[in-house]
């Protein structure tokens, strides 16, 4: 016969490996939430936003992306509205001066690309359907060359262009 207090005694007894273990993975987790809260909020760190939908088909017909390119929103902000298309990106040459902000809109017309401008942390999947929006300054000039880093088909090497960034 077991008495009740015996049994409140085995339940609650913990192995002290897994005490280290359990007391390492609530350190982990408290790390990565520190770290994600400091990275968006000190360093505005962000992640892809997916800004609205489309209907792939119709996207170039009307609205934004019927004429993709750059916008001049004054005081050194920009937006630009890039479309991707087996094979090609639209605009392929985007021309900015030192110190801007641009807000980049990309969508897909067909299938998955991804946009990748070199030397920032631009990223992203483009997705038929799908609006993506992602904000970079640009502190330094030269030219940051963008590729489709989704593999898309036989042509999915000439998917490049770039953004050119100019001196005042
Ligand atoms: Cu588009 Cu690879």
């Amino acid at each position: 016969m077991t008495s009740g207090t015996q049994s409140v005694k085995e339940h609650s007894w913990i192995d002290p490996y897994e005490k280290i273990w359990i007391i390492v993975s609530i350190t982990v987790l408290v790390l990565m939430v520190a770290a994600l809260t400091i990275a968006s909020i000190a360093f505005g760190i962000q992640v892809p936003v997916p800004e609205k939908r489309v209907d792939p088909r119709v996207v170039t017909e009307s609205g934004p992306f019927s004429e993709p390119g750059l916008r001049d929103l004054g005081g050194g902000k920009y937006e630009a509205y890039i479309v991707g298309q087996t094979w090609n990106w639209s605009p392929k040459e985007i021309r900015v001066p030192v110190g801007s902000t641009v807000t980049f809109f990309i969508t897909s017309k067909d299938v998955q690309h991804g946009f990748m401008l070199w030397n920032t942390n631009l990223n992203i999947m483009t997705i038929p359907g799908q609006v993506s929006r992602v904000t970079i300054t640009f502190e330094e000039t030269g030219e940051y060359p963008f590729v489709c880093n989704e593999y898309c088909g036989i042509g999915h090497h000439t998917m490049a262009g770039k953004v050119i960034v100019e001196g005042r």
